[in-house]
């Protein structure tokens, strides 16, 4: 059976797709993240519930150590015949912080470093093992486009500059709002996902390279940092119809899930590569991204300055795609 590795799939959007990808596409998952008491238990209800092969693996994106170690781990469990058929890396885990403003144990900005160096040093990492029509996708958000009711609410993207996002605020310098750190973040992953579908082609690999944002989900983890009254009214049904209103994404856990799962897994969506889903109002559809994420430049510059930040070793990495 293929197996898909994602990153927070024992959680919020990441979990209900595990269990679509267990229940429709008869995956195996190995569930990759840092909370392993609440991963052992959703890989353990995974298994009763499907009958699927549910392997875990200790990872904290925001560590460029714990990505290493579980890469060699994951590595390690395709050697052994543990997981066979490396068909799907799911980049999914991903996180809002807000203030005080934190660094990661490598010294970079801790919303870059969580949801963008750590799953790119993982791709490099991986690649290499993945079937020959495999799929990475790229979880973003409609927040990295400026020009829409997402990008306005909760921060116009900064540029998406790799050394001064990982470096924003030291030294004493004006800080990005937690909203841009997000946004500008999720932009990234975005043209992540361009420039390896660049590569890819360029290197003749069928793997296929996709982005997807789920939508708004006050239901998931991702809010717990800004304060609970605030949390509590993005979910009631008055501060949905608003947002709706007003034009923002409108994504569901049950939803926003599935449709990661059929990005990822269902053969309509072996075309995928190059572009950018977005699940709205119980749809889900192939739309443009913000202008800026077409820049080839930008990526280019974004793609080579990731690779400087997360030290690529010279044994390290995929030939075609350095
Ligand atoms: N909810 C929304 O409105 C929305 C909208 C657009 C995009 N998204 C994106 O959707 C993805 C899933 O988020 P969600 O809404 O389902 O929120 P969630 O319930 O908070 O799930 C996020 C997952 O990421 C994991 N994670 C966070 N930091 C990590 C780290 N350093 N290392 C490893 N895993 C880490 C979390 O694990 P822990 O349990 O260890 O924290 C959790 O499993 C994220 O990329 C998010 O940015 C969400």
């Amino acid at each position: 059976m293929p197996t898909a590795l994602i990153t927070g799939g024992h959680a919020g959007i990441g979990f209900e797709c595990a269990k679509q990808l267990a229940s429709r596409s008869r995956y195996n998952l190995v569930l990759a993240g840092r909370s392993m008491e609440q991963i052992n238990a959703a890989a353990q209800q995974l298994r009763t519930d499907y009958g699927i092969r549910v392997s875990t693996l200790e990872l904290d994106t925001s560590s460029l150590g714990s990505v290493r170690d579980a890469a060699a781990k994951f590595r390690a469990m395709l050697d052994s015949g543990e997981v066979d058929s490396f068909q799907a890396l799911l980049c999914n885990a991903g996180g809002y912080f807000r203030r005080p403003l934190s660094y990661s144990k490598d010294g970079y900005e801790t919303t870059f470093a969580t949801n963008c160096l750590g799953h790119f040093l993982l791709i490099e990492l991986l690649i290499e093992r993945m079937v020959d029509d495999g799929r990475i996708v790229f979880t973003a958000s409609g927040t990295h486009d400026p020009d829409t009711a997402d990008g306005k609410m909760v921060g116009i993207v900064a540029e998406p500059d790799a050394i001064a996002l990982a470096n924003d605020g030291k030294n004493g310098k004006r800080h990005l709002s937690a909203g841009k750190r997000y946004s500008t973040s999720k932009l990234c992953m975005i043209l992540y996902a361009y420039e390896l579908h660049r590569r890819l082609r360029r290197a003749e690999s069928s793997i296929a390279s996709i982005a997807f944002d789920p939508g708004s989900v006050p239901e998931t983890g991702l809010i717990r940092t800004i304060p609970k009254p605030l949390q509590w009214l993005a979910k009631t049904r008055f501060m949905k119809w608003i947002t709706k209103r007003v034009g923002i994404t409108q994504g569901s856990i049950g939803f926003s899930g599935a449709s990661l799962a059929k990005v990822a897994a269902d053969p309509a969506y072996g075309n995928a590569s190059g572009r950018y889903f977005q699940s709205n109002d119980d749809a889900l559809r192939d739309t443009r991204s913000s202008k800026l994420s077409y820049d080839e430049q930008l990526a280019l510059k974004l793609w080579n300055d990731s690779k400087t930040l997360v030290r690529l070793r010279p044994n390290e990495g995929s030939v075609e795609l350095l």
